[in-house]
């Protein structure tokens, strides 16, 4: 039960006990199948759309390519090019509940990866690591984490620190910005799936507001979670906890 909790597929299962628990535990694989085959249907229909919607797409943008240059011209492109942008989060977001098989990886190595990224557009971000980093991980799905962690803290702050700890029982990633932060009582909004907390508030106009959606989703199937509290570099700090079996 603890392992389809995380999202893994724990095969056939033979049902022994008492009649009120071979009841129960009948009534909970029925259900598991049900959970199962829902979460197959929304990753099937999200990226069945994104996918059909791409070809139009594509064929807009072409026409408006041949049209003579105009403002109007240059805001419809505009507006494409957010839904295109849109679209790729959707499918990131269907793909994140694929599969892929988990193994032991290096999580400070997909930070510091990550991080190489952000850096190569200018920003301060840099990574420090402790412990033993190592934990069992679905490595593309981690990266997806991290990198809409450090993403949205790059968008916020000018100065990013990410901090890998590990310790017994689990491995810490701190993702900590000097940007404005996060009223306490906005944590849980935050994680909404398209919530947007006060754009005028913010600098990143941009963004559909999965991103943290997506990050806890990640940390959870994979039995952790992400934590929302104040940088001591005075905007927020963002912590994924990935749990290590004893
Ligand atoms: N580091 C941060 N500092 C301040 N506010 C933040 C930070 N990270 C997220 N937020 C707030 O939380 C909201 C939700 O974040 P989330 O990452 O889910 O969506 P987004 O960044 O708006 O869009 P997306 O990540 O999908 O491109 C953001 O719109 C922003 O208001
Ligand atoms: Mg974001």
């Amino acid at each position: 039960m603890e392992r389809f909790g995380r999202g893994e597929d724990g095969g056939p299962f033979r049902i022994r006990g008492a009649r009120e628990v071979r009841g129960a535990t009948r009534a909970f694989f029925s259900m598991r199948e049900r959970v199962s085959r829902l979460i197959d249907q929304r990753s099937q229909l999200l990226a069945g759309v994104s996918h059909d919607l791409r070809t139009p797409l594509t064929r807009l943008k072409l026409q408006l390519a041949l049209l003579p240059p105009s403002s109007e011209i240059e805001d419809a492109k505009r507006d494409l090019a957010d839904m295109e942008e849109t679209l790729e989060e959707y499918l990131a977001f269907a793909q994140g509940l694929g599969e892929e098989a988990p193994a032991l990886i290096d999580v400070a190595a997909i930070a510091s990866e990550v991080v190489a990224d952000s850096a190569r557009g200018g920003g301060d971000v840099t990574v420090e690591q402790s412990g033993d980093v190592s934990a069992p991980t679905r490595g593309r799905a981690i990266k997806r984490c991290l990198a809409n962690l450090i993403d949205n803290a790059v968008a916020h702050g000018d100065k990013v620190r990410v901090t890998v700890k590990g310790e017994e029982t689990a491995v810490f990633v701190s993702v900590d910005d000097n940007g404005p932060g996060i009223p306490e009582e906005l944590y849980e909004d935050a994680f909404r799936p398209f919530s947007r907390l006060d754009a005028t508030r913010s600098r990143n106009q941009k963004g559909v507001g999965l991103g943290l959606a997506i990050a806890r989703d990640v940390a959870r199937s994979h039995g952790g979670d992400i934590i929302l509290s104040q940088s001591p570099l005075g905007g927020l700090r963002a912590t994924l906890r990935l749990p290590r079996p004893a």
